[in-house]
């Protein structure tokens, strides 16, 4: 364990005091203290929040957050109050059966429930909910928040941008270290989340994934934190790793991947989303937090290229960059996809070269120009199809291939060039979408989609009715990790990679 170590804490927004019971039982062993949120509660169950402690067995924080704050709670501020007393009121002196800490606005002071915290022992959470984005004076709001030595200022922020998120950051880094809360809420707040505690932030929120969570802030499920990236374990000198990508990444699949093999190969390293909308913020942001590398996804893979310090030669050949390594204090940019790509394509076709094979590569992107690469060094000989026309015929030129339009127009083409299929566009990607609807298959194809999720799309559904021989670009993903991890580590990709499953 850690000095520093994190600290979960589940925030419970159940019907019930009894719902609330039930999750967090489910969750017991994976997080440190719980958050009541009393604002979610049915009318009738706010008359039992006294009882709560001492039934939930672990330290507990009150809110009753307000509408305005972003909560549920529209009584009014008299309503209020009464929760308050009733829930601080008959101390007991076993002190687990009170509540732990409570949580106050800074517009919100009542001397008679402050005191009587300060009697039980109860610490007082001094909030504000900038629910619109960073406050403008980020010293002021701090200091508004921090008029009572003995309270933990709690300042809690629903970032709009990757440079807010900058902005922030550079402010909180250079804070002198104290107890505080400071929670970043939205997409852009991710990292925020997985790092509070090396940031210095006295805990982090998780939220069960439950059907009563009517909130839309991002909050990651306490299994997630726990399971997947590890929280509990890491400390100050665990190595950062970041995927830097768009909103999208919140739910990709590489955290676990990565993570899971640095915990199995026992690396002190943590692997996270770090949400920007502008190449220039992300690189800012891996630098104030010290990363070591990075994975770079869509859409930055070409806009980092101006960045870089070295480039490797598949970088030059593909003309994009999904590995950032951090060295001499420069970026050194790599690409794994098109070897992650190809040691998949050769596990699912069992050859080790394509030597004669005639392929089809649908589409003309950054994931296709990876692709296009890794056949063209296997010895096949591709025709390109595209939607844009003159994408493909950029990219067909690059190798000698072929190129054609994305219709039924290329039918007979496809035909002559069909012992692989390669679907390389992000067409099928959670939707039904089937970009060669206009081909039938024979049966004898074998076609190999790019998209991993859904794990069938409707082109592969209907690749496999047909008998061909199919798969998705889920062990693309794990070896084009593989790859970066050897980068990373300078060392041999471990085999576990070959064996996460999603
Ligand atoms: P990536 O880096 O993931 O490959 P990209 O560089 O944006 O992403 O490339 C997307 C590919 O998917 C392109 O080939 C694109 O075709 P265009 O060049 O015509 O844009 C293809 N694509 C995206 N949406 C498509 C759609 N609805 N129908 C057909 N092709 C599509």
């Amino acid at each position: 364990m850690q000095e520093n170590q994190v600290k979960i804490c589940l925030s419970l927004a159940g019907k019930t005091i009894d719902e609330n019971l039930r999750i967090l039982e489910q969750y017991r062993d994976k997080v440190d203290l719980v958050e009541l949120r009393a604002d979610f509660l049915e009318p009738s169950e706010k008359f039992y929040i006294r009882i709560f402690p001492e039934k939930a067995r672990i330290p507990s924080l009150l809110s009753i957050r307000r509408a305005s704050d972003g909560g549920k709670f529209t009584d009014g501020e008299g309503v209020r109050l009464v929760l308050f007393a009733k829930a601080l009121s008959y101390a007991r002196s076993d002190v687990s059966a009170n509540y732990a800490y409570v949580e106050l606005e800074d517009d919100f002071h009542i001397p008679a429930i402050e005191e009587a915290c300060r009697t039980f022992g109860t610490r007082i959470v001094r909030s504000h909910h900038y629910q619109k984005g960073l406050p403008e004076n980020l010293d002021e709001a701090l200091a508004a928040l921090s008029r009572e030595d003995d309270e933990i200022p709690r300042l809690d922020v629903a970032i709009q941008s990757s440079g807010e998120a900058l902005r922030f950051l550079r402010w909180w880094i250079a804070l002198p270290p104290a107890e505080r809360i400071f929670t970043l809420t939205g997409v852009y707040g991710l990292f925020g989340h997985i790092l509070s505690s090396r940031l210095g932030s006295m805990w982090t929120y998780a939220r069960s994934r439950h059907p009563s969570d009517a909130s839309d802030r991002f909050l990651f499920d306490p299994a997630v934190l726990h399971d997947i990236y590890h929280l509990r374990e890491y400390g100050p000198q665990t190595e950062l790793y970041a995927l830097l990508g768009q909103k999208s990444i919140a739910a990709s699949l590489s955290p676990l991947i990565h993570n899971t093999a640095f915990r199995t190969l026992e690396k002190n390293a943590l692997f996270f989303p770090l949400v920007v909308d502008r190449i220039e913020d992300g690189l800012a942001l891996l630098e104030l937090l010290g990363c070591k590398g990075a994975a770079i996804t869509v859409p930055f893979k070409e806009d980092v290229l101006p960045y870089l310090a070295f480039r490797s030669t598949d970088v030059q050949r593909i003309g994009a960059c999904n590995t950032l390594v951090l060295r001499d204090g420069a970026w050194a940019g790599y690409n794994t996809d098109a070897d992650g790509f190809e040691r998949s394509l050769m596990q699912f076709l069992g050859r080790t070269d394509l030597e004669g094979m005639r392929a089809t590569i649908i589409g003309a992107g950054g994931a296709a120009k990876s692709v296009a690469l890794s056949l063209y060094r296997k010895g096949a000989h591709c025709l390109i199809l595209n939607r844009t026309i003159m994408a493909a015929r950029e990219l067909a030129r690059k190798y000698n291939f072929l190129y054609g339009h994305l219709d039924d127009r290329s039918i007979d083409l496809i035909s002559s060039y069909s012992e692989l299929i390669v679907q390389a566009t992000s067409v099928g990607m959670d939707s039904e979408d089937d970009p060669l609807n206009f081909y039938e298959f024979k049966g004898t194809e074998a076609v190999f989609d790019l998209v991993y999720h859904p794990p069938r799309t409707a082109l592969l559904k209907r690749a496999e009715a047909a008998g061909c021989q199919v798969t998705n670009g889920y062990r693309m993903l794990c070896y084009q990790a593989a790859g970066q991890y050897k980068l990373w580590m300078n060392e041999p990709p471990p085999e576990i990679y070959a064996h996460i499953e999603p």
